[in-house]
């Protein structure tokens, strides 16, 4: 058994959580769109084609934000060809995902499908293979009450009023060369000044996002940032981050410290945007939009995946199934987001229905709870509130996270992990303080003792442990319930002390009240 002590104390805060820290991503890729949220003809489908078993899981889910229409897709999309009478709506070679895209889902369809879901919305506009003049034209149609062409013909398809839609991503990893329209961070940065400064005259209410780095992996990263930024400073309020974590080595103790390269990840863009920032003596502080991630390896190199033969529509395509010790690599991110609630103001979970995803949907049939769903449903539905500062005082080990993607280094050096990764967060409005806690130990227990500093008495008031033996178990259609939550016991708070017994390898929230 390990031994760790955690403290935190009442007025020792990092930040308060965004609520668009907490969202997801529905790209239109493989089977996220269709035979994912949107299925008319299914069983559970309501009027819009909308399924509604699977919309029950999003609500337990409860992500607050979701960006779409991609990802890689939208920077060949023509958002103009999936408006308007659903039979007149051609179908298009989609060159992200080699995919017939049939149009017959589009950003009206998709905003509703967001209101009804009680979801705030995130679009992203082309700037690959499109520009300022499109963006300009999207965000009018959206958001432009009436009496003009666009904002008419959005009420002429039946959306009398606006869709307001208030926050905007600027292309998609515009850095890749993958991307439709790649760019230098000169071209990038330009195009997106220019689309910036076009969209805030037709909408001055709007909140923009400039692409970061694709990855930290990127060798253009850092210097990517920098040079964007010099242009975007001014014009935009965001900038993005994306991660994937992956266990390509077979290297499970790596696989669970690579978390720790996020927050590397996170402080480092943070330096560098304050950096631009210092520069121009300027008080103004960039957020960050982490608006991709989650764990992505055995669906992301199959060429099976991405280069299926002919032109299907709605291949099945990226649909990793997660298994226990995923799970616990993607809570450790949920912690590493929380933990930098100061600057991490948005963040969305790539992505949410099939294709690299917590829900999985058979086509006419069923849906379930991927193992990576229940750490998601804890991070969101529980960690609203203050992020504490925590102390954390445990054994640790270091490690070489292998990443086959990464152009010059194959290896990340950990040098310090701490078997326990934490969060902990105070909720004033709830009166409770909730511990998000990981143990990356395959075979120790940890042995936690707690000391809360200005809460007064803390009362247990729920707990739970994410955890199985065999940390290649997974949910399947099948057996959809073979990872999931129970109970937790082993804490014990009595006379202001609180301890707990963590078991090996687990993901476990303790949410207790608090006495002032
Ligand atoms: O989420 C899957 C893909 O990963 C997205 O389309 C792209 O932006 C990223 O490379």
């Amino acid at each position: 058994m390990q031994k760790a002590q955690v403290r935190f104390d009442r007025d020792f805060i990092i930040g308060e959580t965004d609520r668009r820290l907490f969202g997801a991503f529905v790209e239109h890729l493989g089977r996220c769109v269709y035979g994912g949220i949107f299925e008319p003809g299914h069983p559970t489908a309501d009027k819009n084609g909308f399924r509604r078993d699977v919309l029950d899981l999003v609500r337990e889910l409860a992500p607050t934000i979701m960006r779409y229409p991609g990802g890689n897709f939208v920077s060949g999309y023509n958002w103009e060809e999936g408006v308007g009478p659903v039979e007149k709506r051609p179908s298009r070679m989609d060159l992200a995902w080699k995919s017939i895209e049939t149009n017959q889902f589009g950003t009206n369809e998709f905003i509703d499908w967001c209101r009804l879901a009680d979801i705030e919305p995130m679009l992203a506009v082309n700037l690959g293979t499109r520009g300022p003049d499109e963006a300009r034209h999207y965000l009018e149609y959206c958001n432009h009450p009436s009496g003009t062409t666009l904002s008419d013909l959005r009420r002429e398809h039946g959306w009398e009023k606006p869709h307001d839609v208030k926050f905007w991503c600027l292309g998609n990893e515009m850095d890749g060369a993958w991307q439709m329209g790649a760019k230098t961070a000169e071209e990038y940065g330009r195009i997106a000044t220019e689309a910036a400064k076009v969209m805030k005259l037709t909408d001055p209410t709007i909140e923009l996002a400039a692409c970061g780095s694709s990855g930290r992996k990127m060798s253009t990263y850092g210097e990517w940032e920098r040079i964007v930024l010099e242009h975007t400073f001014d014009d935009v309020e965001y900038v993005s981050l994306h991660t994937y974590l992956n266990n390509y080595a077979d290297d499970t103790p790596s696989f669970l410290a690579s978390p720790d390269l996020m927050d590397s990840f996170i402080e480092e863009v943070v330096a560098i945007a304050d950096s631009v920032a210092a520069r121009r003596r300027s008080p103004k502080r960039i957020m960050l939009s982490f608006d991709e991630w989650n764990v992505w390896y055995r669906t992301r190199r199959g060429d099976e995946n991405r280069i299926q033969t002919g032109w299907p529509v709605a291949p099945h395509i990226l649909e990793e199934k997660y298994n226990m010790q995923d799970a616990l690599a993607f809570g450790g991110a949920c912690i590493s987001l929380l933990n930098h609630a100061d600057r991490v103001k948005a963040g969305c979970l790539a992505q949410l229905v099939n294709a690299i995803a917590p829900i999985m949907t058979e086509t006419g049939g069923p849906a379930w709870r991927q193992t990576i769903f229940w750490p998601f449903a804890d991070f969101s539905n529980l960690g609203r509130g203050r992020v504490l500062r925590t102390y954390v005082d445990v054994p640790t080990y270091s490690t070489r996270y292998y990443d086959p993607t990464r152009t010059e280094e194959l290896y990340d050096r950990i040098e310090t992990v701490p078997y326990l990764k934490v969060s902990a967060i105070h909720s004033e409005t709830d009166q409770t303080v909730t511990l998000f806690l990981l143990n990356r130990h395959l075979s120790d227990g940890i042995e936690l003792n707690l000391e809360a500093t200005g809460f007064g008495t803390l009362t247990k008031q729920r707990a739970h442990e994410l955890r199985h033996d065999n940390l290649l178990a997974l949910n399947t259609r099948e057996k959809p319930d073979e990872v999931k939550p129970r109970e937790f016991d082993a804490v014990e708070a009595a006379d202001g002390c609180v301890s707990m017994k963590l078991a090996p390898a687990s993901w476990t929230v303790v949410r207790f009240d608090v006495s002032k």
